[in-house]
């Protein structure tokens, strides 16, 4: 098997949105967000990367078939309610990084490729002239029934990649999980890192 990954910015991203979409609709499905698909919300979501400055797809490739995908924009493209944190501590939000998503197929993880996603997102953030970067994940509650007996939580790994829980950020989104018969909230926790230029780029 031969990994390749590439990165794609502004409307070069632009014929991988399809497989972002398909790939979201796969793993989403998975604990801990149980994303009962829905194409109408794609297309919606797929929309905010068309028009939107400083967008970044990171796509993992098997041979020719895309096995990952993986999105960051400016904060400042997001929605309100992601913003919404950070406006209430009185941010700066034109200078963080908005790590959207990854979603890699299971048989693929575990080799290095979600690192080299961080990577790629954060290096293109750092060039964009960004000062942080942020991404926020779901909150299950511990005893919950619906996770898996073997599932690990993604915390550790992005200890690893330099990134820290920030306290009191949340956010709201509205998506189907596959018991419910309708959308309903579901409540988001925050994570950032600072990005600190390279010493080479730092001018003496
Ligand atoms: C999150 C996700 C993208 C991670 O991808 P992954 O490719 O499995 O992650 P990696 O293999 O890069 O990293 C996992 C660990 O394996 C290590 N690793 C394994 N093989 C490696 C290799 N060949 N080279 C480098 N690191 C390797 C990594 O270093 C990392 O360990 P560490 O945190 O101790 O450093 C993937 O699990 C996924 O798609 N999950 C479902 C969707 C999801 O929850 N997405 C996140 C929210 S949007």
């Amino acid at each position: 098997m031969t990994i390749r990954i590439e990165s794609f910015t502004g409307k070069n991203g632009e014929p991988y949105l399809q497989e972002l979409a398909k790939l979201r609709i796969e793993v989403f499905r998975e604990y801990p967000y149980l994303y009962e698909g829905s194409l109408v919300y794609e297309k919606e979501y797929l929309k905010s990367f068309l028009d939107t400055d400083g967008v970044i797809l990171v796509v993992a490739f098997d041979g020719d078939e895309v096995v990952g995908v993986s999105t960051g924009m400016p904060l400042i493209a997001q929605l309100k309610p992601v913003q919404q944190p950070w406006l209430d501590n009185k941010e700066d939000v034109s200078r963080i990084f908005y790590l959207s998503e990854s979603v890699l197929k299971k048989t693929f993880r575990g080799r290095g490729i979600g690192v080299q996603f961080f990577e790629a997102r954060e290096a293109w953030a750092i060039q964009q002239g960004f000062a942080g970067a942020t991404f926020c994940g779901v909150v299950r509650p511990t005893n919950d029934p619906w996770r898996p007996m073997n599932w690990v939580p993604l915390d550790q790994f992005w200890l690893n990649r330099g990134y820290l829980r920030k306290d009191n950020y949340l956010c709201h989104m509205h998506w189907q999980m596959v018991y419910e018969r309708e959308e309903t909230e579901k409540t988001l926790q925050f994570w950032f890192k600072e990005l600190l230029p390279s010493p080479s780029s730092v001018a003496l």
